[in-house]
């Protein structure tokens, strides 16, 4: 096959998984806000994204799809400013407590969506766009050409790599396939068919959790399977039973996960 034939987006479109498509609903990420926003702060992933941004002091940053702050919040202390902009209200709600909390006057967040007519809504090109972990959307090949376009000057986008933050061992105890559906590796491809040659590098996260107790790892983790039936909550404790291990009072899994997430970027010319 030739790979210059491949219509990238379209193959995008075809990889997309029904977990995939769960994340369009904000109602998902509105019941999983507070436990997202609690794991995403304890996380090195946002001081190593920003590390391969090296972010200016004058910058203007356009968020998207910022969740609660996960990289807004950090950046709002080195760059001039950010707009920052999530569908889910939840997220927003909670950006904007932290916001008040830390007395942070040059963010301002707004409920809107990817779909969302950004012009519209009175948002302008920025110094830097960036779309962590958010490209979440069916028409790939439009959300970039929107990335590009409301940038001046440089776009940072992460995207998941392989299994991203699922755990596959988890989900072979569950009784449930685990598809995350496509990764970064459409994007770039896509990008290159857009003639834009972006940079990639690796944030790799090791993961080993503790908990207090047990019912705290099962609802910490089980945002990995949406509307679990008894019989799959039940293997999924069976499991955990197993693979939980006591250290002083605390209880942490014995395996450690590698997550691994793509960071792309590249500069207008
Ligand atoms: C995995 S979280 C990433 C949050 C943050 N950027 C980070 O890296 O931690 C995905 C975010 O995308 C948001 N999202 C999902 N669909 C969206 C859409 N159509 N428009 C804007 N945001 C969306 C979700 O509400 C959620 O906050």
């Amino acid at each position: 096959m030739d790979i210059k034939s491949i219509d990238w987006n379209e193959a995008w479109k075809k990889a997309r998984s029904e977990r995939s498509r769960k994340w369009s609903d904000s109602a998902f990420w509105n019941k999983r806000a507070p436990s997202f926003a609690k794991h995403a702060t304890e996380s090195p992933y946002a001081s190593d994204f920003i590390g391969i941004m090296q972010p200016g002091s004058h910058w203007s940053v356009l968020d998207v799809g910022c969740g609660a702050g996960t990289l807004a919040l950090p950046l709002s202390r080195m760059v001039r400013r950010i707009t920052a902009l999530d569908r889910s209200g939840a997220m927003i709600a909670l950006l904007e407590e932290r916001v008040s909390k830390e007395v942070l006057t040059n963010i301002t967040a707004l409920t809107a969506g990817w779909e969302d007519d950004w012009e519209g809504i009175g948002i302008v090109a920025h110094d830097t766009v960036i779309a962590s972990r958010s490209l979440i959307v069916e028409d790939l090949r439009a959300a970039l050409d929107k990335l590009d376009r409301f940038a001046r000057k440089k776009i940072y986008l992460s995207a998941l790599v392989g299994d991203g933050p699922f755990d596959r061992r988890m989900h072979e105890a569950v009784g449930r396939e685990l598809n995350t559906g496509p990764d970064y590796l459409y994007v770039y491809n896509l990008l290159h068919q857009m003639g834009i040659l972006a940079n990639v590098a690796f944030v790799t996260n090791r993961e080993s959790k503790t908990f207090g107790s047990h019912e705290e790892a099962l609802n910490s983790l089980r945002w990995m399977f949406a509307d679990m039936s008894a019989e799959e909550e039940q293997r999924l404790a069976g499991y955990l039973k197993e693979k939980l291990v006591d250290q002083n009072g605390r209880w942490t899994m014995s395996h450690e996960r590698v997550v691994r997430w793509a960071v792309i970027w590249w500069e207008k010319e």
